[in-house]
Formats: structure tokens, sequence, C-alpha cells
């Protein structure tokens, strides 16, 4: 067992480090005198006005409410700038580096920033964006990204960012429900040397029912390609930016005053907008970014994640820009122009910190020891692993191979819906075990509940549940309070039910085993099987699907989905193809199916529900595993599902 713990290393000290005996100080404080723990920690923020109430939460559904700092006032934008001005205005608060290497990377100042930043929030008001205006963000991974971000943040107006990756139809779903006036877009993305249509997909979004709440589309230009125009709602951004002064008031907000919507997808319907709010999610934010990656002042942080999900959020954007860090923005992708290139620009940038997914680094394991071994790495100093559980072996290799067997790695367990992270070794303090997110960060309490709903005390497993608010926790689903509360509060009536199973160890280690509901993590993003679904099912020729999720080598989940057709279509490999491009187009890139096989019917029970439990152990390969078929409705069906089972 030993040689599977991995001690602090000798002599980590920095000036934010916290040791084991912190550590446990300072946790029991948070869980026993949670208003002043908290109360101390926002102080590490600039207020217009200081909270003197600090936590005021309720879990049951009944009486339901999360109020935290709510007497509070900030901007996350002069938190994330303007105090830095006078000490850091011009340290480097933005390293951008291109898709391709042979394009120059930039270095922004803080000063340079917030010019930036304050003359896109002043643009914003003069299109008419008031404080409470929901705002469409959809680029590229460029440093405008975050000076949207900031930007909105600056004037109060709530920022949604659709993944560059998702299509029009994603696009005009998330403008529909947040009701945006704006979108801030580009002519084009670039990924590995690719294009992607940015402008054209907005185009598309915009031409779908619903969508007119949008008066503004503010293009940036990127690549430089000809694009679409339409006068009157398409302006460019360096137009409207152009002649507006680099100063810009920013909104007083209340702490619990939206910042941005972000949607993910659930177990039921169509994407959720999950809600944060600005004071308590900034304090989380930049509190964990601080303590889990040690963070010194010279450092150089990089989290590879696209700044479409709550990762680059919390992590590259307001977390680090809080913490007046140094950020890498990355345009491009692990494995080009070849898969030493993470590596590269670790040695490029004299990178000290890193953070990416486990799904990048088994792509990056299968290509061999010798693109790493051939760059130095000898700037950084901690690994972090985000999205999805990461397997031993992988987290060896990152530790043996990228590491050289010397730097701490955090496996950091967390959700959209979290805001920030939740468990987490501090490096300082905590010895890893290749798998585990070991222990909770401050304020946080997991516990596991078993099949009974009871409480599972020590060493054990079952489904993972926090029993009271922590400060970043998302305050509602935007424009549907009812679902929030019956997706996350009703489970385990007066516990945050994570959708998530996990084992805690002899040690109170946690081990996060992954979703136990409808929730597919494909490379560490979710998709929901509903969603999969109901895209199969718009299709003309498509009676009915079903969508579940199987172990993949390198996805961590794949997707695999069963289709019933109309009567009298036939299946063939031209109509299999069209599925899954229809797929792709519906949803995006991310949501392609894996296999897709023909079901002439789908295990039901005799009530009509599909019994995903059987179709996701056809998909696995593991028909002994089936369990009690009697129930359906037509147990035959199963014999056929599993003779005709996609070979793989
Ligand atoms: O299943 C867990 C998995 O990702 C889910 C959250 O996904 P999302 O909201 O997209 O946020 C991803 C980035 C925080 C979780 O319910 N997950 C995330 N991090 C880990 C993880 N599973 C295991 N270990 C992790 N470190």
């Amino acid at each position: 067992m030993s040689q599977n713990i991995y001690p602090v290393p000798e002599g980590f000290a920095g000036p934010n480090t916290i040791n084991a005996e912190q550590y446990a100080a300072l946790y029991a404080e948070s869980v026993d005198s949670p208003e002043t723990f908290w109360a101390k920690a926002a102080e590490r923020l600039e207020w217009f006005k200081k909270p003197t109430q600090i936590k005021d939460t309720n879990f049951d559904p009944k009486n339901f409410y999360t109020r935290w700092f709510a007497d509070g006032e900030l901007n996350v934008s002069v938190n994330c700038i303007d105090r830095h001005l006078a000490t850091r205005g011009d340290k480097t608060a933005i390293l951008w580096e291109p898709d391709s290497p042979d394009t120059p990377s930039q270095a922004i100042t803080y000063r340079q920033l917030s010019e930036r930043v304050n003359k896109l929030a002043n643009a914003l008001r003069t299109l008419g964006v008031q404080k409470g205006d929901r705002v469409t963000v959809y680029l590229p991974m460029i440093p405008d990204a975050a000076v949207a971000l900031l930007a909105c943040a600056r004037i109060g107006a709530i920022h949604n960012v659709v993944f560059g990756g998702f299509s029009p139809t994603s696009v005009a779903d998330r403008v529909r429900d947040s009701a945006a006036k704006v979108i801030i877009t580009a002519d084009e993305g670039l990924r590995a040397g690719r294009k992607v249509p940015l402008k054209a997909n907005v185009d598309a979004a915009l031409q779908q029912e619903g969508t007119q709440s949008i008066e503004k589309v503010i293009v940036l230009q990127h690549t430089g390609s000809d694009i679409a125009w339409q006068e009157g709602r398409d302006v460019w951004l360096h137009d409207i930016t152009a002649s507006e002064p680099a100063e810009c008031e920013p909104e007083r907000m209340n702490a619990e005053d939206p910042l941005f919507i972000l949607y993910t997808s659930g177990s039921t319907g169509k994407p959720k907008g999950v809600l944060h709010t600005t004071g308590g999610y900034l304090v989380q934010a930049a509190y964990t970014h601080e303590a889990i990656f040690d963070l010194r002042e010279d450092d150089i942080y990089w989290c590879t994640a696209d700044v479409g999900w709550v990762t680059g959020h919390s992590y590259i954007v307001y977390g680090p820009l809080a913490n007046g860090a140094t950020t890498l923005i990355f345009e491009g992708v692990p494995s080009y122009p070849d898969a030493s290139r993470f590596w590269q620009v670790v040695d490029k940038h004299l990178v000290t910190i890193f953070y990416t997914a486990p799904t990048a680094i088994r792509a990056l394991m299968r290509e061999g020891e010798e693109l790493v071994k051939k760059t130095s790495r000898k700037s950084l100093r901690i690994l972090g692993s985000v999205g999805e559980p990461i397997n031993p072996e992988a987290w060896r290799w990152y530790y043996d191979v990228v590491g050289e067997s010397r730097l701490p790695i955090v496996d950091t367990w967390w959700q959209t819906e979290t805001g920030a992270f939740m468990i987490a070794p501090i490096p300082g303090a905590i010895p890893t075990k290749p798998g585990s997110a070991t222990k909770p960060f401050f304020g946080v309490q997991p516990a596991l509940v078993n099949a009974e709903g009871e409480f599972v005390q020590g060493a054990g497993e079952g489904n993972l549940v926090i029993t009271d608010s922590w400060p970043a926790q998302a305050r509602t689903v935007y424009g549907d309070h009812q679902r929030f509360i019956d997706t996350y509060f009703s489970a385990y009536p007066g516990y945050y039910f994570t959708g998530d199973g996990a084992r805690r160890d002899e040690d109170g280690y946690y081990w996060i085993t992954g979703r136990v509901d409808d929730v597919i993590n494909v490379s560490g993003h979710r998709i929901g099987t509903a969603e999969l679904e109901s895209a199969l099912v718009q299709h003309p020729k498509v009676a009915e699907a079903a969508a579940v999720g199987f172990n993949h080598d390198l996805k961590g989940q794949g997707i695999y989905v069963y289709v019933t057709l109309v009567a009298g279509e036939e299946p063939s490999n031209e109509l299999q193809k069209e599925l899954v491009a229809h797929v792709r187009k519906v949803i995006g890139p991310i949501a392609t199916p894996d296999f897709l096989q023909w079901a002439p019917a789908l295990p039901k029970t005799r009530s009509g529900k599909i019994m995903r439990r059987i179709l996701r152990k056809i998909a696995e390969n593991a028909p002994d595993q089936l369990g009690d078929t009697s129930t359906l409705a037509d147990p035959s069906v199963v014999d056929t599902l599993v003779k005709e089972r996609h070979l793989t």
C-alpha cells in the first residue's frame, strides 16, 4: 500500500503553502464556525461594501435558500484587474499561445487588460447593454474571450459562454433560454489548422425560432476571412471599441447578483442554465486557485480547458486573475502540430503550474514517452487533473514521465454546479494516491449515501452528496428554480446530490467512481442521454432511440446509441452515417456517437420505461450481467440486441 501513497515533497514551501496541521485546523474551523472562516476568506477580495452577513443558507427543499455575503457589494472586474494595477500593472495577466507555433504568442499586461476590458465594457453600454442583461459569448480561445467575460462583469451583464465546438442549434437553444441581447463572436476560430466558422454558425443560429432577443452581433476579426454581414445587426468589435474611453465606471454589484449562466447537461431534458452569483463564487474560485495550486507570485499558470466550460471560467479567467496571476490561454490542441505541443508550450513559456484533463493525458501516453522526454519541463512545479476520474495508470504516467517523479499531482473534483474545487489535495498538506481526489476543501462536507438511503460511516461506497452549502455553489437553474431544487435537492432531501458515485477509503480519501445518473462523461464533457435521444428522434426516419455510455480507453466514456427506425425504413450504412452526422449537426462534434446499433425494438418495462441498465450491459459486452429481465414487456428484445451487438 505504501508505494501507492505519494508524500508531500520534502521542503515544499511557499508563501501560500498550507501544511497538514494548518489544513486540519482550517478545515475544522470552516465546518465548525463557517461564519468566522468565510468572513476571513472574503477579505481576500476588494469590496465596495464589506459583507457583514456571511452565510445564510438552507438546503431543505421546502424552504430552500442560499445567500452568501448577502449585504456585500463588489465588482468582479475590479477584483480581477483594477486592484492589481498599482503593484502589478506591468505584470503579464494573460499569455496567449496561438493554434500554430509559427504565429507569435502575445503577452498582455494587467494595464493593457484593463484598457481592453474597459473599452469593451463602455461599448456594450453604448449598445444599450445594462446590468442584468444577458450576453452570449461564442469565441475561440483568444485573450478576447477573457476580455469579453470581464467586460460583462464590469457592467453587471450576465454572460453565457457557449463552447466554440457547439452547433448553431445549441447556440440558438442557449440564446432562446437566456433571452440574450447581444452575442460576442469572431469571424472564425482555429483548431489544429482548421477553421471553425463561428460567425456563420451564429448567422444560422439566429435564423432559428425564438432568437429575436438578439439585437447586436459583435464580431471580432480573428482569421480575417470573408464572412456574411447583416447591416444594422452586425458590428465589428474593433469599430465599436475604437473611440471608447479606457476607463469605465464599474457597476456596484450585490454579492448575490448573477455573474454568469453556463449550460450543462443533466439526466433529463435540455441543458440547464446553471446560474452563478458574484461574491461567493469569486471568494471560493480565488481561494481554491491559490490553495490547491500553491500559488506563488512568479508562477506561469496554464489550464488547458476551454473557456466554454466551467473550468475555463473559474480557473483560466476568474480565479487566476483575482489572484493577480499570469494565466496562459492556449488556442490549439495537444496533438498539433504533433503530440509534444503541450510540453513545447511549457518550455516556451516556462510554465510552472499545468492543469489538464485525463483524456488528454491518456491520448499523449499512447504516443509514447519520447515526445515528452525530448522537452525539458524543468519549470514545472505542480500538475493538475480535472473532468473525470483519472485512472491510476494515467496518473502514474503523468507523475513519472511528465513530472519526472518530483511534482505533486492535484486531482480536482468539482462540477459546473459547484463553481469551484470541492475535493482536491492541498499539495503541502495531503499525500496523494493515484486515482483519488483525496480530501474536501475548506467548508465542503461530503457524505456517501448507500442504496438504503443511509449515510455510509467510515470506509465504504455510495452516492456522493454535500451536506451543507459552500460559497461558490450554483444558486438556481436560470428561469426554472423548481428544476434546480428537483434536480439537486430532492433525491436526498436536505442535501445536494452531485450525480456522482464515490468510495471513501480507510484514510478518509474520496475516490470518485463516475456519474450514477444518465449523464455520459465523454473526454470530460457532460452529455445527457436525453439530449442525444432527442437529437436522434428529430430525424424523420427515427422512431425511437436510447443512448448509453460505455468504457472507452481514451475518452473515459464513449457514446453508444440504439436506434429503432420508423416502419418501412431499412437500416443501411449510409443511414447510419447520416444519423451520426445528424447528431453532430444538432449538438456538436463532441456528441458524436461511437457506435450506433439498429434495434428492432428497445427493452422496456411494462409501463413503457426504457431499461437503460440492460442497454448499458449490452454495450459493455457483458450479456452475462443483464440481471433480471423478467419485468420487461418483451424479454426476447434483449436476445436480439445481444446477438446483434456492434462488434468492437
Ligand atoms: O462526474 C464528475 C466529473 O465531471 C462531472 C462534472 O462535469 P462538469 O460540470 O462538466 O465539470 C467538469 C469540470 C469540473 C462530475 O460530476 N469530474 C470532474 N472532475 C472530476 C470528475 N470525476 C472524477 N474526478 C475528477 N477530478
